[in-house]
């Protein structure tokens, strides 16, 4: 093994690292997102979850969901939306009560526990996001007459 040579090698390394270093300094650095690394850039408005209570379209609509849902986890063991509108902790959770129709079975029987029917809250319930409509909607709710 030619072993002086080695060392040789190996001290070089530093040097070369340094180097590198040094042009990586001199270079501009470019963000990403355009701005300076410490001024603050405000979120963009569009894509923000809608917040505050939402007017219905037509009214059997279910009310839009007026906060976001992505850490609530539904599932067939947990319910997380029930923590806080189930009519046992609506009131201390200061959210509104499910309606009393999410406590009727099938056949209209009233349930102290929320019905099946009702338990996937997300297929009738959607939050909305401040986006652009990806199609026109010209729907307008009946009259009623
Ligand atoms: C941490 C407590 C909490 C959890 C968990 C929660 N919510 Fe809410 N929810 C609220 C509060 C508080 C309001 C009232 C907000 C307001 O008035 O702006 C609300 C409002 C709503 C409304 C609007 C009701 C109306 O009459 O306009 C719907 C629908 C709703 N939530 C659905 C859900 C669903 C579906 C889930 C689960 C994916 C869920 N919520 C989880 C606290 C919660
Ligand atoms: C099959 C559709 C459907 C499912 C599933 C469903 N809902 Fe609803 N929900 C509605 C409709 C329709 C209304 C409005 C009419 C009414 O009061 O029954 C409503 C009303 C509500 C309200 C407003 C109550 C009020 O008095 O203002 C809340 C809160 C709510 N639902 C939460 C939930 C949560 C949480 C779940 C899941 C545990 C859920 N809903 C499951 C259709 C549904």
């Amino acid at each position: 093994m030619n072993k002086p040579l080695m060392t040789g090698a190996a001290a070089l390394i530093p040097v070369i690292l340094l180097s590198g270093f040094a042009l990586a300094q001199s270079a501009q650095v470019e963000a990403l997102r355009g701005a300076d690394v410490d001024e603050p850039v405000p979120l963009d408005e569009i894509h923000r979850n809608v917040e505050g209570r939402i007017q219905r379209n037509y009214r059997q609509q279910p009310p839009l969901v007026p906060h976001s849902i992505e850490q609530y986890q539904i599932d067939l063991r947990t319910n997380q939306c029930l923590s806080c509108h189930d009519w046992t902790k609506a009131g201390e959770r200061n959210a509104p009560t499910l309606s009393m129709t999410h406590y009727l079975d099938r056949d209209g029987n009233e349930l102290d526990n929320i019905a099946g029917t009702r338990y996937f809250c997300n297929q009738c319930h959607v939050p909305q996001a401040n986006a652009p409509a990806l199609v026109d909607n010209v729907f307008e709710p009946s009259s009623g007459n």
